[in-house]
């Protein structure tokens, strides 16, 4: 398979998969997810490799979120068909039978830190930043955001993230729990890589058992949770507020919210 917005490379056993969409600091349009779907299933079938490293290419991104040009046009209807391939995705990472890690080398926002908060593990490099902003471009997370980031960090700490919007730093980060370690960015990778190797060196059917058993131990009606989620997503496109914030970040402008 030939991929044009992700990368992979495999150490031994472990597979790195980076986003590769520089110009954009690596957002996720439609294409970019159902390649990281394909990459996912064939790691997770794939009798060799143990452990997966999600991470972005270049220096400044992990992924900064969904791809806001593509959003933009959609609407109630688009907008949830937009949020299920995300849950669909990142639902998926989250429940194949071996570990995956996050190794958040710069901006996750919004969608970014979706795809970090369904990975099992997110290292974090100092510079990483962290965020679900979407109610500053007039939308609401919309790929598992309310539901893992209340799970990770407390209903008070997600939130204060999703009404704010605003971005926290790596250190804040991992004060709350939503990342497990920093380290400096040049160690990032060779830490990450290390855990990996850690991990795969375990029993890989204890690994796998001992994953299932977390993922339940935190299952929390999760249907109904998803249902909610993307009708009240989809819902967004219908308003005027949704063009406004999305336009005015296209067209690098402040937004003038109505409330409409
Ligand atoms: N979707 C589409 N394009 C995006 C994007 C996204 N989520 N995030 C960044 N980009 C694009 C920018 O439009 C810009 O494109 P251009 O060079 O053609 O103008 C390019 O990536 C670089 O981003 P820029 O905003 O110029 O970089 P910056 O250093 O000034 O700011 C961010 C970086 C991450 C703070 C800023 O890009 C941002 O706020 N992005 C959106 C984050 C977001 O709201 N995510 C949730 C989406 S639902």
């Amino acid at each position: 398979m030939q991929y044009e917005n992700i990368t992979l490379e495999n150490l031994q056993n472990v597979q790195i998969l980076s986003i590769n969409r520089p110009k954009v600091l690596n957002a996720l349009n439609e294409a970019t997810l159902l390649e990281i779907e394909t990459a996912v299933k064939s790691f997770s079938e794939d009798k060799e490799l143990a452990v997966l490293i999600i991470t972005g290419s270049g220096d400044r991104a992990f992924v900064a979120g969904a791809d806001i040009e593509a959003q933009y046009p959609l609407d109630a209807e688009g907008g949830r068909k937009w949020a299920l391939l995300g849950h669909r995705v990142f639902t998926l990472i989250e429940t194949i039978e071996k570990p995956v890690i996050a190794a958040i080398n710069g901006f996750a926002l919004g969608g970014g830190c979706e795809l970090a908060m369904a990975c099992d593990i997110r290292l974090a490099s100092e510079k990483a930043q962290l965020g679900q902003p979407e109610v500053t471009l007039g939308i609401t997370p919309g790929y598992g955001g309310t539901q893992r980031l209340a799970r990770l960090v407390g209903a008070g700490k997600a939130k204060q993230l999703v009404f704010t919007g605003q971005r926290i730093k790596a250190a804040e980060a991992y004060r709350i729990g939503l990342v497990d370690e920093v380290f400096p960015p040049e160690a990032l990778m060779e830490e990450a890589v290390k855990m990996a190797q850690t991990i795969a060196a375990n029993a890989p059917l204890a690994v796998r058992y001992a994953k299932i058993q977390i993922n339940q131990s935190l299952q929390i009606n999760n249907d109904i949770a998803t249902t909610v989620e993307t009708g009240l997503f989809g819902l967004c496109y219908a308003t005027r507020d949704q063009k406004e914030g999305m336009g005015a970040f296209l067209e690098k402008r402040k937004a003038l919210f109505e409330g409409k």
